[in-house]
């Protein structure tokens, strides 16, 4: 029988959808969050939500004897790129130190699975596109070295004591669940889809196109988008594919295909019948001007492919999420 996984952060955006892909597949779950920016309302019925901090050692090893999880999903991680350079600390603490406090409950308790929330920022400025996993990591920002970091670390720990890993390098996470009850419901938002869907709702005056002077076709920057529920699919997977003895490994999770900002705001004008406000801005710190995976790796390796290709289907369920029953926001 498959044994209990624990979900780091599995309130969160990522973490609900994956939790309700797993639930659906009949596995066991417990969620360990600490509703900074996950919702209790986003961990389904059947799923034990523990509300609480990664780096409180004694709870994480109380989890650990309660429930022996036999693999930890860890989505847990402060993901904000801009945030990252204002506050460096915040994102080296949760997202290296907090994790720290896991894999020494892990070690204890002989847990030696775990699927890892790592990111294309790992690799900073694009040197060729698309971007395999050989691609140097370079990161650009704090984010992006931090996720670096929990990388090298869990890499140390395998020689150490055995643990085996998937890191799984997501490129732009983005749509919602297409049933219109869990969503993206992120406080601040920045990002893309959900900024185009709040100014076509008024909820902001407009949304800011940042920089149209980049080496691209039409000048926006270049994003691979990849629908939350195929990065679901993907961590249940990596899961299988760690349960069946896989090596540790690395892979990309992306489209292959890349839009640019443009392209993006012109779907969804298109799904919804609705004018985009925009107001064009400067370039903002930090973005490579085109990012796409070259997601054949994941293919090979745990035998996943992105299903939800056309981004109009991101916008219409990111779309179905706001204007549905919550509206876009858990009711905490
Ligand atoms: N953009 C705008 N206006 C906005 C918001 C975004 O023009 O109001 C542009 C950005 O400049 C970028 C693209 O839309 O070119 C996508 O931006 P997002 O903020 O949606 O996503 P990012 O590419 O910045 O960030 C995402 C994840 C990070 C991850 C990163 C890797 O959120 O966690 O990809 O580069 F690290």
């Amino acid at each position: 029988t498959k044994g209990p996984i624990l979900v780091t952060g599995g309130a969160g955006y990522i973490g609900s959808h994956t939790v309700k892909h797993l639930l659906a597949q009949g596995e066991q779950l417990v969620v360990l969050d600490n509703l900074s920016m996950g919702h209790a309302e986003a961990v389904p019925e059947g799923v034990t939500l523990v509300e609480g901090e990664l780096m409180d050692a004694v709870l994480v090893d109380w989890l650990f004897t309660e429930y022996k999880p036999e693999a930890v999903l860890h989505f847990a991680a402060s993901a904000f790129v801009g945030e990252s350079v204002d506050e460096p600390l915040k994102y080296y603490k949760n997202n290296v130190v907090a994790p720290l406090t896991l894999l020494d409950a892990m070690k204890k308790h002989g847990t030696l699975r775990i699927v890892f929330s790592s990111t294309c920022a790992t690799y900073g400025n694009p040197q060729f596109v698309p971007m395999d996993e050989s691609h140097p990591q370079v990161p650009v920002n704090p984010y992006g070295a931090s996720k670096l970091m929990l990388e090298r670390v869990i890499q140390d720990c395998e020689v150490a004591w055995g643990v085996k890993s998937v890191f799984l390098r997501y490129f732009n996470a983005s749509g919602c669940d297409f049933e219109g009850m869990i969503g993206e419901d992120h406080e601040p938002e920045s990002h893309l889809i959900p900024r185009i869907l709040m100014a076509l709702r008024g909820e902001i005056e407009s949304m800011t196109i940042f920089g149209t002077d980049y080496p691209t076709a039409d000048g926006t920057c270049i994003r691979d988008y990849i629908h939350v529920n195929d990065l679901a699919s993907a961590h249940a997977l990596a899961l299988n594919y760690l349960r069946g003895g896989g090596e540790s490994t690395a892979v990309n999770l992306g489209t292959g295909r890349g839009f640019s900002v443009k392209e993006i705001i012109a779907t969804a004008e298109s799904v919804t019948g609705l004018k985009v406000p925009v107001t064009f801005g400067p370039r903002r710190a930090g973005d490579p001007p085109e990012l796409v995976a070259n997601p054949a790796k994941a293919k090979s390796v745990l035998g996943w492919e992105a299903q939800i290709k056309d981004p109009r289907q991101h916008v219409e369920s990111a779309w179905k999420w706001m204007t549905g029953p919550k509206g876009g926001r858990y009711s905490k």
